[in-house]
């Protein structure tokens, strides 16, 4: 199978192209701002650039792991937010439907509100941000263009090896070496998931041509950041890695964190369509981050 990435050079992309080249896939990625090698650029606003790279490259399967992720970013610009992160991806989605192109867009339990997490499949949405609300409507538009055959895995708190070093992991490993204070709201829950699980298991539902939501979360979908940042400083120990005397966790209530976005708070998953997806174990997952990490 012939996979197009869009948003190579992030962090679950990146991730998905390495996992769809292991599983003896072929495999085209794309940047926006950050050139990788290999990748070729591209910016989903340009209709005419989607079509030629679409045209050009002949994909069997296209997936958009792109669009505006920084939530609170969102929220002061919302024409941005929900033309990247639904209008864009509908028309790439109503491009590959025209030529037959399987296609996947990445959402977010965001999409639930957090009062009634663990969230299955079926959950009613009921967004209460910004981003949140653009990604909802990512999904449905593109599953409107697609006549419901899209695939639409909702992930959360990913981590991994990432060439711009700016998921949640990354900031711990710079405040434990860095010696600073992380701020961390206490009562946000969700699935800490890495990413090369995320990119393996999509990758078998690009196999099966699966279709819909698909909730693809770590094992712990209950787990406070404070908790994550817990599970992340024992196996940077692990490995060598040791707190600087001066780091340490401040935890506070959402309410007092002066978030410019509302947050879900129990906005953990998981999932009803049972494939019998294995997450790597927890230390593994970073040292495997830290293996593949240039500093
Ligand atoms: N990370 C999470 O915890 C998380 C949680 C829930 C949902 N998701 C969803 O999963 C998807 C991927 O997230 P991520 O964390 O991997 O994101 P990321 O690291 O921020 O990467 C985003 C990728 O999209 C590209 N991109 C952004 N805007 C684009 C545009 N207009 N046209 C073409 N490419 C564009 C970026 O390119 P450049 O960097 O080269 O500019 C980058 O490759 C997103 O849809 C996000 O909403 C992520």
């Amino acid at each position: 199978m012939k996979i197009l990435v869009i948003g190579g050079s992030g962090l679950i992309g990146s991730h998905i192209l390495k996992a769809g080249q292991a599983a003896g896939h072929e495999v085209v990625g794309t940047y926006r701002k950050f050139p990788q090698p290999g990748l070729v650029p591209l910016d989903a606003a340009d209709e005419a650039g989607l079509e030629k790279i679409l045209d050009g490259q002949k994909p069997d399967a296209v997936v958009h792991a792109a669009g505006w992720t920084w939530v609170d970013g969102c929220e002061d610009d919302p024409k941005r937010a929900f033309a990247e992160n639904a209008e864009q991806p509908a028309n790439l989605a109503r491009l590959c439907q025209q030529r037959g192109v399987h296609f996947t867009y990445f959402s977010t339990s965001y999409i639930f509100d957090g009062t009634a997490g663990l969230y299955v499949e079926d959950a009613q949405p009921n967004p209460i941000n910004v981003y949140s609300k653009s990604k909802w409507e990512g999904e449905q538009r593109v599953q409107e263009e697609c006549e419901g055959a899209a695939l639409l895995p909702r992930v959360i708190c990913v981590y991994g090896a990432e060439a711009q070093k700016k998921n949640f992991a990354y900031q711990v490993w710079n405040a434990l070496r860095e010696g600073k204070t992380l701020t961390l709201p206490s009562d946000q829950c969700g699935n800490p998931t890495y990413a090369g699980d995320i990119a393996r298991w999509l990758i078998t539902l690009l196999e099966k041509r699966e279709r819909g939501p698909w909730h693809l979360g770590g094992p712990w979908p209950d787990c406070t950041r404070p908790e994550w940042a817990n599970k992340l400083i024992s196996a940077f120990g692990a490995l060598g890695i040791s707190a600087h005397p001066n780091f340490q966790i401040k935890t506070l209530p959402t309410t007092e964190l002066k978030q410019k976005a509302l947050r879900p708070l129990k906005a953990g998953m998981i999932s009803t369509k049972a494939l019998n997806f294995q997450s790597t174990d927890f230390n593994e997952s970073i040292r495997e981050l830290v293996q593949n990490s240039n500093f």
